[in-house]
């Protein structure tokens, strides 16, 4: 098969670090440019893990460069600059898989909760690549919108219960998070000291990914109950765990609908115990496991914050821009024990 080009912007961060690995496996993609910002240190070279195993120099990002060399790139980079890079590569002709949450929102959500938008035309096009909730319309895509890792952990779990739950009611998500959800810079709560033999909430109902997971799943699900969303972080490095309770309008049989909803789905597994975070991390599945009371469903997700909710759910995404099978080259294996 016809190779495709493909560069990364943001290959000094986490994220970037996960795309390269994936990329290097991958039997179509070629990664063809790398580039990162003017202040990382080690400029012309990878992250070290990588020596003698890619020798791709690492350039200040140039989207006319970028556009020289590749067809598609991935922006692994911090919200805002995100945006300023995704408006000149598209103008360029190239195809965008945004991680950042610069095009996941609408507009006035987005202002609301980030910064003002110096992109509404791309917005308005850009494509919320959930991917198996959205695989028709990535296929089409210029631009995709990378879901956030929790609400790809909680959406996934929740959306096939849309049309069940209680509107009257309220969706309520406890979520917990290892550090390198927050990215490689070092901040008070992911400090070593901090973090370790430690377990706390932040930003209790006020996370940016309330409102995200709120729009989706009126987007997807048309369930219009209110989000209530508590993220935690935990002293691991990478895996994120969600513990969603809803209250359905009347018993269902859960466990059958969840099988239906994702009959085929290589990278979604129905557990029937409790899920865990090493069962997933290293790789793109999401384990989901469902129990009920009455009408009350707790819905119990796990996924690897970098790859499924960030870096593998970018190439799957990729792959439907490019016409390929969404789960091609993807990783599959756990990083256990
Ligand atoms: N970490 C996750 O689990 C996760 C999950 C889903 C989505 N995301 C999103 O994905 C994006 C990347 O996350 P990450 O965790 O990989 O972050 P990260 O580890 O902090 O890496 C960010 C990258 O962006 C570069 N950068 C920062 N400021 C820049 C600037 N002004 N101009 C050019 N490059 C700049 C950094 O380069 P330097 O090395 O020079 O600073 C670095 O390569 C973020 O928008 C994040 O919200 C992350």
């Amino acid at each position: 098969m016809q190779k495709i080009h493909v560069g990364i912007i943001g290959v000094s961060g986490y994220t970037g670090l996960e795309l390269i690995k994936i990329l290097l496996a991958h039997p179509v993609f070629t990664l063809a440019y790398c580039a990162g910002s003017e202040s990382y240190e080690e400029l012309s070279s990878l992250h070290k893990s990588l020596e003698g195993i890619c020798k791709e120099p690492v350039h200040v990002a140039n989207m006319r460069e970028a556009r020289e060399c590749c067809e598609l790139l991935f922006l692994a980079l911090p919200h805002k600059k995100a945006m300023e890079c995704a408006k000149e590569a598209l103008a360029l002709g190239l195809k965008v898989v945004d991680l950042s949450a610069d095009y996941r929102l609408r507009a006035p959500t987005y202002e609301q909760h980030y910064t003002e938008h110096i992109d509404k035309e791309n917005l308005e096009h850009a494509v919320y690549g959930l991917v198996e909730w959205q695989r028709a319309l990535a296929r089409k895509a210029r631009l995709v919108a990378n879901p956030g890792c929790y609400p790809t952990a909680s959406l996934l779990g929740i959306l096939p219960f849309a049309p069940y739950i209680d509107p009257q009611s309220s969706v309520y998500i406890d979520a917990k998070s290892g550090t390198s959800g927050a990215g490689k810079n070092l901040s008070n709560n992911t400090h070593f000291a901090t973090i370790n033999e430690n377990l706390f909430a932040y930003s209790p109902l006020s996370h940016r990914h309330e409102p995200e997971i709120a729009e989706k799943l009126e987007l997807f699900g048309k369930c219009h109950a209110p989000v209530r969303f508590i993220p935690h972080l935990v002293p691991l490095t990478r895996g994120m765990l969600v513990s969603a309770f809803v209250r359905l309008l009347a018993p269902i049989d859960a466990e059958s609908i969840l099988r239906d909803c994702y009959l085929g789905e290589k990278f979604i597994r129905i557990r029937n115990e409790p899920v865990r975070i090493k069962d997933v991390a290293g790789t793109h599945f999401c384990d989901i496991f469902v129990q009920q009371k009455g009408k009350d469903l707790w819905i119990n997700t796990a996924i690897d914050n970098l790859l499924r909710g960030a870096s593998s759910q970018a190439v799957a995404n990729a792959n439907l821009m490019c016409g390929l099978d969404d789960t091609l080259g993807l990783p599959m294996v756990a990083y256990v024990p």
